[in-house]
């Protein structure tokens, strides 16, 4: 049987994989092997992988190629995460050096696989379709000493035509809220300060398992009362399961952090209709007047394509009018990619790549303005911060994160680190906003 004592593991893609990460590197180490993150140096590589635009997938390509160019060639190569549901065993033709592949509803197989290569020497691959067994989250490895993500849901049914997810995770399968809080619990007497839910689309949560009676505003509340827990966040909603009981748990719970994801897509309800999100612009918008009646300074964060095929001059206008119109504090823009086996690939992908590439860039100019207004806003507010480190750049100044998710910097001793801190906001500089430290937070000021 071969030996291997170290490993490396690079990570592609969403925080669902980030999380995945973690409990693969948890179940590696329990095995007795140590991270290392020299990847020339390991004596496993994986490469946990995502599918979502075909650039993603380009780069896990070109990266797996060149390791087959390199003297590496002794190291077991794993493949995980969603190209592997997405390729399969058809992996190993277009990359004959890797040793196996493992999907995202296989991470509890892991170990197994591994002993199957190292014991027979041949490639190995589980994709199973759906997710059954609920996964050893107690022993993630949490990169992050303050915020760690808990999966409360897995996998989609919503079925967009343009997105692999529900076809890379398989169907949804919520988690009992009973190991939830066990986890949860967990991490605050750890230390974690910070809790991120997450779910393709978290507010599915429970649906599929009625006779539990937890809905995903049931779960929050039962999560808030676990004694220590500073921060709850949440992502991703979609719009549809938005219900005025979550609107309300955002106004009412006190570690719930008002900021809320839930991407708008398009502002036209042809390529709304066209991209299967059924919802409307109105309903759409009726959503967010309504969230933004109960919850205020609630803060609205947004995912949008351009270019699905067959959009038009005017109705790319539309997006870029609902962009400016909802001012989100938090907007991630793309251009569309066709991905294989979606229904969206039945239609020609006719809006060239230099007019995507325009629509993007023009939205992103508009949106730059909106956040340029709501970064002069926040100029002299005293805010409450939870010090997540260093800041990468210049290390005498510590980053931390406002409720509404907004990025601060400010001077800082290191052991101010996993608290909540109180600051007053001076300046900006370029996308960060600059602040001063006024005192502990005593978690009344938002
Ligand atoms: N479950 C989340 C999003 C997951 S994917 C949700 O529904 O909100 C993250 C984002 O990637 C999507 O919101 C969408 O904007 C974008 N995306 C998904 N498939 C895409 C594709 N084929 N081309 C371009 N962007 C895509
Ligand atoms: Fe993809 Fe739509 Fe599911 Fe989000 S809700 S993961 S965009 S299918
Ligand atoms: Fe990518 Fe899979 Fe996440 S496709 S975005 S890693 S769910």
């Amino acid at each position: 049987m071969r030996e291997i004592k170290t490993f490396f593991v690079k990570t592609y893609g969403c925080q669902m994989n980030e999380l995945d990460s973690e409990i693969m590197v948890g179940q590696l180490e329990q095995r007795g092997l140590s991270r290392i993150e020299d990847e020339s140096a390991a004596d496993l590589l994986i490469f946990n992988t995502c599918s979502i635009r075909d650039l993603a997938e380009r780069k896990v390509m070109g990266k797996l190629g060149k390791l087959g160019r390199t003297s590496q060639r002794n190291a077991v190569i794993g493949v995980t995460g969603c190209m592997a549901n997405a390729k399969k065993d058809s992996l190993f033709q277009k990359i004959p050096h890797i040793d196996f592949v493992l999907g995202t509803n296989n991470i509890h197989d892991l170990n197994n696989v591994l002993d199957d290569v190292l014991a027979t020497g041949k490639q190995s691959v589980k994709t199973d379709d759906r997710f059954t067994t609920e996964l050893d989250y107690l022993s993630a490895k949490r990169d992050d000493k303050v915020k760690a993500y808990v999966s409360i849901i897995r996998g989609c049914d919503k079925f967009c035509t343009y997105c692999v997810v529900p076809y890379t995770r398989g169907p949804e399968s919520s988690r009992t809220p009973e190991s939830i809080e066990q986890e949860c619990r967990q991490l605050v007497s750890q230390g974690y300060k910070e809790i991120i839910l997450l779910g393709q689309n978290v507010n599915s949560y429970g649906k599929d398992k009625p006779e539990w009676n937890c809905l995903f505003h049931d779960l929050l509340y039962r999560l808030d009362r676990i004694p220590g827990v500073e921060r709850i966040r949440f992502m991703t909603s979609h719009p549809v399961d938005i219900t005025r009981e979550l609107m309300e748990a955002v106004r009412d719970l006190p570690s719930l952090c008002e900021f809320v994801h839930f991407p708008v897509q398009a502002g036209s309800n042809r390529i709304l209709r066209k991209m299967h999100r059924i919802y409307t612009l109105e309903q759409y918008r009726e959503k967010v007047n309504m969230l933004r009646e109960i919850v205020p300074e609630v803060a609205l964060g947004t995912d949008v394509i351009v270019g699905f095929p067959t959009e038009t001059e005017e109705e790319f206008q539309m997006t870029f009018d609902v962009l400016k119109e909802i001012e989100y504090s938090v907007a991630f823009l793309f251009a569309y990619s066709p991905r294989k086996g979606t229904p969206a690939m039945r239609w020609q992908d006719d809006v060239p790549e230099e007019v995507k590439q325009e629509r993007l860039q023009r939205l992103m100019k508009m949106q730059e303005e909106i956040y340029q207004k709501q970064r002069q806003s926040m100029l002299e507010r005293e805010v409450e911060i939870l010090v997540e480190k260093k800041n990468f750049k210049d290390s005498a100044l510590l980053k931390g994160r406002t409720r509404c998710w907004k990025n601060v910097l400010f001077p800082g001793d290191e052991s101010l680190i996993g608290t909540l801190q109180k600051v007053r906001i001076h300046s900006y500089s370029h996308q960060t906003l600059l602040a001063e430290l006024i005192g502990v937070s005593n978690l009344i000021d938002r």
